[in-house]
């Protein structure tokens, strides 16, 4: 069995865990190990054999180790080293292949000799497959065995590719890969439909017979199943509880990835903690979900019954807790997003003065604004706020290749119509080069410029329909097409300086007294997490200089995704159910993401329904908790410049 975590906070613990800051400390530490293991083979004589992963989670350590050979002369010469996986089939020299990942994040940078490098081969004849898996078991035995073997973990809990369903026993063998695997994967391979159904992988009993284990995981996205590897019963349902079996595994994580195991997010439960006020809020919230009882009716034996004994003694007794709770959240709802004019604020998310406030809503994507905030960005237009929307991205990657066809057949039907013949004349040259294009193009080829053009008009057109329908007049409607977005399609180190300097302009020429922004920071190289830097940067930038920036109050919205967890939420804005309507029907505008986007992400259901779905549980969230039930709730978290 593993190591048994003593500590009492980390008592829920079924493997040990570290935690680090972030996944740069935590991947140069893991770097730092293999480079030990590798020299102090060296030393010895001996050949280090690393059992190695693909993926965006090992990418950083391959950076460290390439920095450790080229500036502190770490050799790999004596190193042998085994791939968990690769799809099947599988060209060798195909961009999605994890021989073409492994040569482009390690190989190729450092002194490894290629013939001491094994990656299961997806060229395979069916009937070698099996052949071929038996020898590379037996090629990694005769090795001497693998020092270390990393891992990534899947959303499905898989360790390699050993989906839910795989014995703790299996050696490498051909596998089917999950359908949530192969969705994760469809953005390097252009679409699910492009996605190999196979893989060749090694399985769970060979990952087991490493000396050391490894398995890291970075960002909140994996913080689901973290919990459940790291704290859930051992079950095949979830490949990665196998590892609480192993006596040389450990778990690397950064913050992001460790934020739902217990001792983070209900600590209370897992140690004696210092209550502090977010701390109580986030607990009181969560004991009245769990035991389902409005905040108002729990007493001093639930608290004393679910860790919260301290706090009751502390601080109560239950009742002056929970009326304190329920005041907090009362307070949180105001049907007057951009504050109450004439009224004593004292208690309310926003300021009543100036009773006519200067808005701007920023959108990463042209949709972002009516899926996410629709119902609050029309109240703020009906209560008579100076409304404006900024667009930042022309969001063209996520329109269909058969809506440029369709738009420039009606271009040059409309041209034809018109008498305008050049015009028709060009626009179906254009037509024949680009359908042309279309007929050959390969997953995620990059458009020509022209249609990058067209695609990003087919978005202006919608979102302007959408703003419209909200109430504001074409005058406050802003396309940023901020230009990184197109360029990090060739590059990936971009600059962002050009974007600053256009944000801090629209802002200067506004004036907001409140900023709308997406707030998801999930996804450190997601389209949402760079607009917001790059907003937030401008406004840092002019609050040294701008007077204005003093009475201009930023408020947060979470994205498509997800919505804020209600103990963190400082603005709640009820809709009717009339209102919901009206949000539906400016969704609705975005027509070319309607029915199946491009990047429909994980989730099948449609836009304008997952955004009902998450507005509509965050007000039954309300009700539960005993305070008034409204049809939907829209969720802003305010963020303070210190
Ligand atoms: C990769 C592998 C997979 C990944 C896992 C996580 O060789 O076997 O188990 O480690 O799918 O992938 P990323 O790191 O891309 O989130």
């Amino acid at each position: 069995m593993a190591r048994l975590n003593l500590l009492e906070e980390t008592r829920f613990e079924k493997v040990p865990v570290s935690v680090y800051p972030d996944q740069n400390s935590a991947s140069k530490n893991v770097a730092n190990r293999i480079a030990e293991i590798i020299r102090a083979k060296q030393e010895k004589g001996e050949k280090a054999v690393l059992g190695l992963a693909t993926g965006a989670t090992p990418v950083k350590v391959y950076q460290e180790l390439i920095r450790l050979h080229k500036e502190e002369g770490l050799s790999f010469k004596n190193v042998i080293t085994f791939n968990l996986d690769e799809y099947y089939p599988m060209q060798p020299d195909a961009d999605q292949s994890y021989v073409t990942f492994m040569n482009k994040n390690l190989f190729d940078h450092v002194d490894i000799d290629k013939a001491n490098v094994n990656i299961p081969d997806g060229t395979l004849a069916p009937d070698q497959v099996n052949a071929f898996c038996e020898a590379y078991e037996q090629k990694i035995t005769a090795a001497g065995g693998l020092d270390i073997q990393l891992l990534g973990i899947g959303r499905t809990g898989h360790i390699g590719f050993n989906e839910p369903g795989s014995a703790p026993n299996s050696g490498t063998r051909i596998v089917t890969l999950d359908d949530l695997t192969r969705r994760d994967a469809s953005r390097a391979f252009g679409g699910k439909e492009n996605v190999p159904r196979k893989a060749i992988t090694m399985g769970v009993g060979t990952i087991f017979k490493a000396r050391e284990i490894i398995l890291m995981a970075w960002t909140e996205t994996k913080a689901e199943i973290i919990k459940k590897a790291v704290e859930g019963e051992i079950s095949s349902e979830i490949p990665a509880t196998y590892l609480q079996l192993s006596d040389n595994v450990e778990f690397i994580l950064d913050e992001a990835a460790a934020s739902l195991l217990t001792r983070f997010d209900l600590p209370w439960l897992a140690e004696d903690v210092t209550w502090t006020p977010t701390l109580i809020k986030k607990a009181v919230v969560w004991l009245a979900l769990e035991i389902n009882k409005p905040i108002l009716k729990l007493t001093d034996e639930d608290y004393n019954a679910h860790g919260m004994a301290k706090l009751v003694t502390e601080t109560g007794p239950a009742y002056n807790i929970n009326i304190r709770i329920f005041n907090e959240l009362q307070h949180t709802i105001t049907g007057w997003p951009g504050g109450k004019p004439n009224v004593d604020d004292s208690q309310r998310p926003e300021r009543a003065n100036p009773a006519k406030k200067n808005v701007i809503v920023f959108s990463p994507h042209p949709d972002d604004d009516v899926i996410s905030m629709g119902g609050t960005f029309i109240r703020l237009a009906d209560q008579g706020h100076n409304v404006h929307v900024a667009y930042q991205t022309c969001g063209n990657t996520a329109v269909w290749d058969d809506d440029v066809v369709r738009y420039l057949e009606f271009a040059e039907d409309l041209a034809n119509q018109i008498g305008a013949n050049t015009e028709a004349a060009q626009i179906n040259q254009i037509y024949d080069e680009e359908r042309a294009i279309f007929a050959t193009k390969k997953p995620n080829q990059i458009d020509t410029e022209l249609v990058r053009k067209i695609k990003a008009l087919i978005r202006k057109g919608e979102a302007i329909a959408g703003a419209r329908l909200v109430g504001l007049p074409d005058e406050n409607i802003h396309f940023q097409d901020l230009p990184f977005y197109d360029r990090q399609k060739f590059a990936k180190d971009v600059s962002f300086e050009d974007d600053i300097q256009q944000t801090m302009e629209l802002l200067r020429q506004v004036k907001p007294h409140q900023v709308f922004a997406a707030g998801d920071f999930a996804d450190p190289h997601g389209t949402h997490k760079v607009c917001f830097d790059i907003l937030f940067e401008a406004l840092r930038r002019l609050s040294k200089t701008d007077e204005w920036t003093k009475d201009c109050w930023l408020w947060l919205y979470r994205g498509a995704w997800h919505e804020y967890p209600i103990h963190e939420i400082e603005m709640a804005v009820p809709l009717s159910p009339q209102e919901v309507y009206r949000k539906r029907l400016a969704i609705f505008k975005h027509q070319s993401q309607k029915d199946l986007p491009v990047f429909p992400g994980d989730d099948p259901r449609e836009f304008w329904v997952r955004a009902e779905d998450r507005t509509s549980d965050t007000a039954a969230m309300y009700d539960r908790l005993g305070l008034a039930n409204y049809e939907a709730i829209e969720a802003f978290v305010r963020w303070k410049f210190d």
